[in-house]
């Protein structure tokens, strides 16, 4: 049996990619999308707002709509996927979170709602990022305590947060990895006279420049060598059929609070 599939912020860049993958996927059946109330694309065909054609579904303003649906996918803003928990709450329904950007005490709210229902918070959905995520834990156990770790980000001009939820969960990872709070040990840029290096810090440095994708690096540096790990993303299709695999195995998941290691089996 197909599982049926909603997507929530379908007039979204990542939105459009979503209804094609769903479309696209063997085991989902993709039974509806919501827009903004007032958005120009209400009740617009789901097909043609991925410029794949009719396929005779429109655009919903108003989640009741969507009652048909058992897994979420969400991709919008922080305030609208916080009301969006709200209604998955009530309705018992899994929900797939690609949103970023939220502050540790909405993670907070999320995991707290995953005592009631399934949730998954994804800030990146690509399956490659997943498997860095999986190399950044075994290099800095390996070499961390004792090179310099960086972490370098790179997304187009539209994007609105910084720095990317990747790369905090990369700076998490490598963080907890080494035992230490990246709360106390991130630097946020550098500028003007900074001093030498503090060993223990983890520095993020942010582009924004036009329509790149998604690009992610890790630098462990140690005098005469340095090693890098990189991801890049050159199509948001990536993230979305990560989206899919997430809906798809959350759809047999219990209520809890999931990642994307969970649905890759990485734990
Ligand atoms: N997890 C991942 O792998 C991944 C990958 C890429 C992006 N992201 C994240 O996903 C989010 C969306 O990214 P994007 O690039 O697609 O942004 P975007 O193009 O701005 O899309 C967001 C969409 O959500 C819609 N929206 C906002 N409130 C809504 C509501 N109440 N009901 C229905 N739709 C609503 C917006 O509609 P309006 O245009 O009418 O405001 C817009 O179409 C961001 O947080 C981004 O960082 C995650």
């Amino acid at each position: 049996m197909k599982v049926k599939v909603a997507i929530l912020g379908c007039s979204g860049r990542m939105g459009r990619n979503l209804i094609q993958a769903a479309v696209e996927h063997q085991s989902i059946e993709l039974v509806g999308g919501s827009v903004r109330e007032l958005s120009s694309f209400a009740h617009f065909d789901l097909g043609e707002l991925a410029g794949i054609g009719a396929i005779g579904q429109k655009t919903s303003t108003n989640l009741n709509d969507l009652i048909n649906a058992d897994v979420f996918i969400d991709f919008t803003s922080i305030e609208t996927t916080l009301e969006n928990i709200k209604w998955c709450q009530q309705h018992h329904k899994a929900l797939v979170i690609g949103t970023t950007g939220f502050s540790d005490e909405q993670v907070n709210i999320i995991e707290e709602a995953g005592k009631s229902m399934p949730v998954i918070l994804a800030p990146n959905t690509s399956v490659g990022v997943n498997l860095m995520f999986k190399l950044l834990e075994v290099t800095a156990k390996a070499i961390g305590d004792y090179t310099d770790i960086e972490i370098f980000e790179a997304h187009h001009r539209f994007k609105k947060d910084a720095p990317s939820g990747t790369a905090v969960k990369m700076g998490q990872v490598i963080a907890n990895t080494l035992g230490r709070d990246l709360n106390k040990v991130a630097v946020y840029g550098r500028e003007g006279i900074t001093g030498e290096r503090d060993k223990e810090t983890i520095g993020f440095a942010t582009v924004r420049a036009g329509d790149i994708v998604g690009e992610h690096t890790a630098f462990f540096a140690d005098i005469g060598e340095r090693l890098e790990i990189t991801h890049r993303a050159s199509s948001r299709m990536t993230f979305a059929l990560g989206a899919m695999r997430a809906a798809f195995w959350l759809s047999e998941a219990d209520n809890g609070f999931y990642d994307m290691q969970d649905v890759l089996g990485l734990k």
